[in-house]
């Protein structure tokens, strides 16, 4: 029996770290060209170029880094020491080859990341906090590997965001954040599947006080 190649609409509809890590490892192979090419996914590149406009230096962490699209686009706007870290070893294979990161971990972002306190100048992050993968809970996880300073910016499906409290969660932090602005932008280009061209995400955009 031949099997589906995953899409957007198996990612969107995960539960749990445990199908991330499932749903992922078959899709790491085809991600980059079956749906990051044909969906004309702009969100990695724009994340990156957001982070390097706000003035984002290394080492940063890139979070759910997957095939190493954002870190690809850090590199080439000159931005680095870049790690990743991800749910998915088999995703992260595909981010050691395009060679741009010194560090690549396994890591559950809704738990305890392998990374001392305090690591990182600019922690980034693409397609992760979005429909059926993290929720803001993982933020608090993000500011223990955080130096003082750290420049944040995190795309956050703007569907999610309703849905899943991030406006809460935004204010309970208040005081071990600052300088919070939430632009908007679109996921996919003018080739996407119809049913997905208008989906959009938040870019949050802060430091760590
Ligand atoms: C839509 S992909 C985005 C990948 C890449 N950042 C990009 O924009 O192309 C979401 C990524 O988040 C990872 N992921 C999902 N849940 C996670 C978790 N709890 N901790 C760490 N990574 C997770 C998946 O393995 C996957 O690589």
């Amino acid at each position: 029996m031949t099997r589906k190649t995953p899409g957007l609409d198996d990612a969107y509809a995960l539960k749990s770290p445990e199908d991330s890590r499932k749903l992922y490892a078959d899709w790491a192979a085809s991600y980059d060209t079956e749906f990051a090419g044909a969906m004309d996914y702009l969100l990695p590149a724009a994340v990156a170029e957001a982070f390097a406009a706000e003035g984002g230096e290394g080492p940063v962490l890139d979070v759910g880094a997957g095939t190493g699209l954002a870190g690809l686009r850090l590199a080439s706007l000159g931005v680095g020491v870049i790690d990743g870290v991800d749910i998915s070893a088999e995703m992260l294979l595909k981010a050691s080859e395009k060679r741009v990161y010194r560090r690549l971990f396994a890591g559950d972002v809704t738990g305890r990341l392998d990374a001392e306190d305090g690591t990182y100048r600019g922690i980034l992050s693409s397609g992760t906090f979005t429909l059926g993968h993290v929720g803001p809970e993982a933020i608090d996880e993000l500011l223990r590997v955080a130096a003082q300073g750290a420049i944040f910016v995190l795309s956050i499906n703007a569907a999610h965001y309703e849905a899943a409290g991030f406006a809460a969660k935004f204010r309970a932090l208040e005081g071990r954040i600052a300088g919070l602005s939430l632009p908007q932008v679109p996921i996919y280009g003018p080739r996407a599947d119809p049913a997905h061209r208008a989906d959009r995400a938040f870019l949050a955009t802060f430091r760590k006080a």
